[in-house]
């Protein structure tokens, strides 16, 4: 697949696509990269010679408007699939609606616990942490028209320790995550995938589970 990623810090799940594709385990190639923002991603990309476009859709009168910028980018670049890798900002639904089922987002803890609007970086890890959870982990999931809302594709757990603070489970959050992003956009590229209503069903040889 032609993949774009968008990204709105310090890219290091973009990296690990990247590096995922170089070393054969993905199939797909990072040919766009969007960023909201100037950023540690956007120099990670523009190092990795990929096409880079920095859009803040506050610039822009409105979100039909940014939609549809980001939809001629899109299709320019020949994007099949879209991974949002720590991008901040809504998708315009327009990009939803052409991208139906082709957009996804990783959120690191578990849906539908500690997501929605506001719910990022560390905010997410301190919130669980305050919480008491003993497990948290990243989701990896459809993107719809709600923050941290579809359909649920993979879902990883980590320990929470006693001792533990919002960076070092942030750290041992990032570490899963730069499994099970590759894992679900390879489950993409091999078809596995099916959605029905809420339930993805991951198809593997000879054997629906869901
Ligand atoms: C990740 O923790 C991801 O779950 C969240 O944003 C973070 C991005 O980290 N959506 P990085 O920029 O890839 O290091």
């Amino acid at each position: 697949m032609r993949l774009a990623v968008f990204v709105s810090g310090k890219g290091t799940n973009l990296l690990n696509i990247i590096r995922k594709g170089k070393d054969g385990f993905l199939a797909s190639e990072v040919k766009l990269v969007v960023s909201d923002r100037d950023c540690e991603a956007v120099e990670s990309s523009e190092r990795a010679g990929i096409r880079t476009r920095v859009a803040d859709p506050k610039r822009y009168p409105s979100e039909m408007e940014f939609g549809s910028e980001l939809l001629d980018l899109l299709k320019n670049t020949e994007t099949d699939f879209i991974v949002l890798a720590g991008f901040l900002k809504k998708i315009p639904d327009v990009v939803i609606r052409n991208y139906a089922n082709r957009i996804i987002n990783i959120h690191p803890a578990l849906l539908p616990s500690f997501g929605g609007k506001g719910m990022y970086g560390m905010r997410v890890h301190q919130a669980v942490l305050d919480y008491g959870c003993k497990v948290s982990g990243a989701t990896v999931h459809i993107v719809d028209v709600e923050y941290d809302h579809g359909p649920i594709v993979v879902q990883k757990c980590v320990p929470v320790y006693s001792n533990d603070t919002a960076d070092s489970l942030a750290s041992r959050v990032h570490q899963l995550e730069y499994e099970l992003l590759p894992e679900a956009i390879r489950l993409f590229e091999n078809g596995h995938v099916k959605i029905e209503g809420r339930k993805v069903i991951i198809r593997t040889e000879g054997s629906d589970k869901k």
